[in-house]
């Protein structure tokens, strides 16, 4: 098909992120006029179920009219002002009491930024801090795992741990260590438990701690449960076992609560249903439901009291971004977590559960669905050329990017990670809404099978 106006002007001046480039100049985009509720309308009408919440992020859906009435409110009476040297403004010290607030472990202070990457730079940068602090110069190791995902400028992107995030990028950058990823579908050996799959993950992280020198060792990272690496649900007893020894090295835990945070798994924080005590946490996405950009690090006194002393012999934290505390997206922000408190999102959500796992684990008996996987509202469908034996299509063959093309053309937007297809619709989603989405993934998966087996891909 030849493309539209909009689509040729399109690839003529835009770089998509994570998209291929080449290919996209034959294919062209698909353009998004319009949002309502948990749907999607392009150009040319034609409407899509958000199977993905966008990118993880838009929880209250499209066309929330408080959401634009509260910014609105905030941009004619104070578009914007800044917090650098001692300024500050309403929105961002309401929305540092919300957090701290709601937070899932005490939390001191909250530093604002405006995306998921920039949470977790600024974590590294505090980690650092905090340990010339103490006086431990030698302390700054962060050790992340493979397949998290903590984003894409150069320190987030060393932590996230996908091959092609640092292919020819020249990553990962030093002191930055990557750790197993704890799923125990793909990683489990034959005949291991659960429970022993994570004895064995908190083993070798006890090793590498201690072979790189637990003096030099800072951080440990994680995702609650882990998103864009294929939604990934570390196995029962791992962050006890995690926990125990990062404590006896003292290294501290840092939240990624990205995508789990709001309401996600079922509790406000996805750290409170993983039984994870982070010492610091980054935010962002569903903060204001993504209809501004926000993001923020939740800070222990510990950590508050070491930028002090810093403060205090330097003469300034000088660390801040322009938009840190936007008064517009922390207006929008609080008008999201007020709707949160009023309307029970987390009740909201949980009373959903029921139904969309009842819905997710008809799909287990799919002959292209090797593992569904996922907790409260996110979930993971991994595809496999062989159910009995686990064996997973080669990637060169694109069965996951297939599903999704097969799901869009359904009128669901779902994201193929790899051969791993993920669902994180909206909260505000309704049952009968799941329904549908259920209908077309289940559509989506019946004619990639039938696909899969008419190019011999299944043999
Ligand atoms: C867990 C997690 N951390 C960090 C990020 C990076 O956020 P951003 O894309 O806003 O920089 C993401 C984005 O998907 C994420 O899922």
């Amino acid at each position: 098909m030849p493309l539209t106006n909009l689509q040729a002007r399109d690839v003529e001046t835009l770089v998509h992120p994570y998209t291929n480039l080449a290919t996209l100049r034959d294919s062209g985009p698909l353009v998004f006029e319009r949002g309502s509720g948990v749907r999607l309308y392009d150009t040319d009408g034609k409407d899509y179920i958000e199977g993905l919440a966008g990118l993880w992020c838009t929880s209250l859906g499209y066309g929330n009219e408080e959401l634009v009435e509260a910014a609105q409110q905030q941009m004619r009476k104070l578009p914007f002002t800044h917090l650098f040297a001692g300024k500050s403004h309403d929105p961002a010290i309401e929305l540092a009491e919300r957090l701290k607030e709601i937070a899932p472990v005490p939390i001191s202070k909250v530093f604002f930024c405006s995306s998921g990457s920039e949470a977790n730079d600024t974590q590294i940068k505090l980690v650092w801090y905090y340990n010339n602090a103490l006086g431990r110069p030698k302390k700054k190791k962060i050790i992340s795992r493979l397949k998290g995902y903590h984003g894409v400028t150069i320190a987030s992107a060393s932590l996230t741990g996908l091959p092609n995030n640092h292919l020819d990028f020249d990553l990962p950058i030093a002191n930055i260590l990557h750790t197993s990823c704890p799923h125990h579908y793909r990683f489990g050996l034959p005949g291991e438990s659960e429970v022993d799959f994570a004895s064995r993950l908190a083993a070798e992280l006890e090793a590498m701690i201690v072979q790189e020198g637990p003096e030099t060792v800072a951080a440990f990272i994680a995702e609650p449960v882990m998103g864009a690496g294929g939604v990934i649900v570390p196995p029962s007893t791992y962050y006890e076992k995690i926990q125990a020894v990062l404590a006896k090295y003292d290294v501290l835990l840092i939240a990624d609560e990205v995508i789990c945070g709001f309401g996600r798994l079922g509790a406000m924080f996805g750290s409170t249903v993983m039984g994870m005590r982070p010492d610091t946490i980054s935010v962002a996405k569903a903060i204001t439901s993504a209809y501004l950009p926000l993001g923020a690090v939740m800070i222990p006194e510990t950590m508050y009291q070491a930028m002090l002393d810093e403060s205090r012999k330097i003469g300034t934290f000088a660390h801040g971004f322009t938009y840190s505390g936007h008064p517009v997206a922390a207006a929008v922000a609080n008008k999201t977590l007020e709707i949160y408190a009023r309307d029970d999102i987390v009740g909201r959500v949980r009373q959903l559960i029921p139904q969309f796992w009842r819905r997710l684990d008809a799909l287990r008996d799919h002959p292209l669905v090797g593992e569904v996987r996922g907790v409260g509202l996110v979930a993971g469908l991994e595809l496999v050329a062989d159910k009995a034996n686990q064996r997973a299509f080669l990637p060169k063959q694109t069965v996951g990017a297939e599903v999704a093309a097969a799901a869009q053309r359904e009128g669901l937007l779902v994201r193929n990670l790899g051969d791993t297809i993920a669902l994180c619709p909206p909260l505000i989603i309704s049952p009968s809404e799941i329904d549908e989405l259920m209908d077309k993934l289940t559509r989506a998966l019946d004619r990639t099978e039938a696909w899969a087996n008419a190019n011999g891909l299944k043999k």
